[in-house]
């Protein structure tokens, strides 16, 4: 299966944190202890592997984080690895400490930099995607998505209750800072009267002829989501025109910020983590280098990381008609 001649990975995990990393953490580790491959542990993402801030890792480093959000190998967004003496510094490091490939689990930042890493060095590179925000190509879904999309379908369930109780209309806003799918997926969950994305152009003169249609037709109380990235404005700024336009309108706003980034990983999510990360360490060990492994269709399916970053995973148009439909 080796004929790669890779004896020992590092393994970092960088950018916003996404439930499900520890899985694909403890997936990479025990498919190389498989595999008789070492693996190093990096902490603090990029900033670690510049640092030389490394642990080596075995099958038992990794019991019992399948279940636990966060990341235990602790995560950064590093700016000096985005300048050549940083990343001079990290393979420095690497060489070092005999790396031969590594294994990075984040979203597009942190693929963005393993890319030119990969460039540079030569070093045979594999990323994972891990990102609630879902934004990566190559994938259906990335690593923490499904855990947060619940998280925010249990939150606004009970701000409908309050809602309902108050007839208000709750202006509840998700992290989704280019990227919808968190609100598209959890509005449709939680019966959104409206959902605001990035991607769309909805404007408040839009949402005002929503609300007034759903008042015309008997609702008292209402959800709207909001991505923090919408191009329609904030949650607050959304909240305001409206009801500046319309005193009578009870209005409040819910951000539910990065409560959405924790919390035990679904079981989608652990087995999805579970799958891409033996994927990764199998990929790299028949000699594959500056991809990506996502799982498309149910199957594994690695996309080069220049692929993952530069094309667009975009929300479905068509799920936001749905959403309309069942608005009425
Ligand atoms: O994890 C992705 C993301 O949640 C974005 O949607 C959000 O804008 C950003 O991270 C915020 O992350 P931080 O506060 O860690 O910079």
């Amino acid at each position: 299966m080796n004929s790669s001649g890779i004896k020992r990975i590092g393994v970092l995990t960088s950018g916003g944190d996404a439930p499900g990393m520890n899985a694909a953490i403890r997936a990479v580790v025990r498919a190389c202890a498989f595999h008789n491959v070492e693996v190093e542990g990096i902490f603090q993402g990029y900033a670690g592997l510049i640092a030389g801030d490394f642990k080596r890792l075995n099958e038992r480093s990794v019991a019992r984080i399948l279940g636990r959000g966060g990341t235990i190998l602790k995560s950064s967004r590093c700016k000096e690895f985005f300048t050549s003496e940083g990343r001079a510094t990290a393979i420095e490091q690497m060489k070092k400490h005999h790396i031969d490939a590594l294994i990075t689990i984040g979203g597009n930042g942190t693929f963005t930099g393993a890319h030119i890493l990969s460039q540079e060095s030569g070093i045979p590179v594999m990323g994972i995607p891990g990102s609630i925000d879902n934004d990566l190509y190559g994938t259906d879904h990335c690593i923490g998505f499904d855990t947060a999309t619940n998280t925010v379908v249990d939150a606004v369930d009970k701000i409908r209750d309050t809602a309902t109780s108050h007839n208000r209309i709750f202006f509840v806003e998700v992290m989704g800072r280019n990227s919808g799918f968190i609100a598209l997926k959890a509005g449709i969950a939680a019966g959104a009267i409206a959902i605001v994305l990035p991607e769309d152009e909805m404007t408040s003169e839009e949402l005002m002829q929503i609300l007034r249609a759903s008042e015309e037709s008997g609702k008292s109380s209402s959800i709207v989501i909001v991505a923090e990235g919408a191009k329609g404005g904030t949650a607050y700024e959304l909240a305001n025109k409206v009801a500046a336009e319309n005193p009578d309108y009870d209005t409040r706003v819910s951000v539910l910020g990065h409560l959405q980034r924790g919390g035990a990983p679904s079981c989608y999510d652990r087995v999805i983590s579970s799958r891409m990360g033996v994927a990764a360490v199998e990929g790299l060990l028949q000699g594959r280098k500056d991809v990506m492994i996502g799982i498309v269709n149910d199957r594994e399916t690695y996309t080069s990381l220049e692929e993952a970053i530069t094309r667009a995973n975009l929300p479905n148009r068509d799920e936001l008609r749905i959403a309309r439909i069942l608005a009425i």
